[in-house]
């Protein structure tokens, strides 16, 4: 696992967007893996300035979301379809018809599941995977004891999801249950990209990165991955044990640095 402690949490953004847009050039035709909430959205915000810059063209790029809640059709606020349309879409002037999330509305959940699943092979499989995590280290919505081989399906959400996203449901109850990726679907992915800011996410971090792996901290599955990168602040990095070590100088540049270069 490739980690990266940034200096502020603004250059989080910057470095992931780099590292995209440096894919995006290798491989034009990516298929990209969204998630939501906070976490995400200066990549969305430095990827939409290189769409406005004209250094990138997502327009013919497919898309898939982590998850969705379970009884908020499209055109509720809050629902992850209109958050990404919003966040995402919209602002990287991609062709709605082709960024996905799950349907929290189907009458059969099973098979939406299913369906998304081979939605996702059919595109070819997602070649980098955007990640938040949890306070309590989820990652998508599989919160802890999710099975590590899990496939997309119905969870319940944590007392401390609901918690942590009601800042999100004014005068609303957040819902209940979710659509998620599994574990095992992200884990397919070619490249995943989990960022994190805040000291509220230090705790997560530290188990992910440095605990042992273990269906009560979902993140610690990204040890597993062949090409994972965890890239955060120093508030998400400070209970790490060996943060001197991902933040060791070479040739006089920071390691962050070199990183950042490395990614333009
Ligand atoms: C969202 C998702 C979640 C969030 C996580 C962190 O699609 O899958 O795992 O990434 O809950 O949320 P924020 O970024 O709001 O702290």
């Amino acid at each position: 696992m490739e980690v990266i402690i940034c200096p502020d949490a603004g250059e989080i953004g910057k470095l992931a967007g780099a590292k995209i847009a440096a894919l995006l050039r290798r491989k034009p035709t990516a298929v990209l893996g969204l998630a939501t909430g906070s976490s995400p959205l200066d990549i969305y915000a430095d990827l939409a300035r290189r769409v406005e810059a004209g250094e990138l063209d997502v327009s013919r790029n497919a898309a898939f979301a982590l998850d969705e809640y379970v009884g908020l059709p499209p055109t509720h606020e809050q629902s992850y379809a209109a958050t990404i349309r919003r966040t995402v879409t919209e602002p990287l002037h991609m062709d709605p018809s082709l960024v996905h999330t799950p349907d929290g509305m189907a009458d059969d959940i099973e098979a939406a599941c299913r369906a998304y699943d081979e939605a996702i092979r059919a595109a070819g499989g997602v070649d980098v995977q955007i990640l938040g995590i949890g306070s309590n280290g989820h990652i998508g919505f599989n919160e802890p004891t999710s099975s590590l081989a899990s496939r997309t399906r119905i969870k319940t959400l944590a007392a401390s999801t609901r918690r942590d996203n009601a800042r999100f449901f004014e005068g609303e109850e957040p819902p209940t249950h979710c659509l998620t990726q599994g574990l095992g679907t992200i884990m397919e992915a070619r490249e995943l990209l989990l960022v994190a800011q805040g000291e509220n996410k230090a705790d997560a971090i530290a188990r992910a990165v440095e605990g042992p792996i273990t269906s009560m901290t979902p993140a610690s599955i990204l040890q597993f991955h062949p090409r994972a990168t965890v890239i955060i602040d120093d508030a998400a990095a400070s209970k790490l044990q060996l943060a001197d070590y991902y933040r060791e100088t070479y040739a006089g540049k920071p390691a962050w640095q070199r990183f950042a270069d490395e990614a333009r």
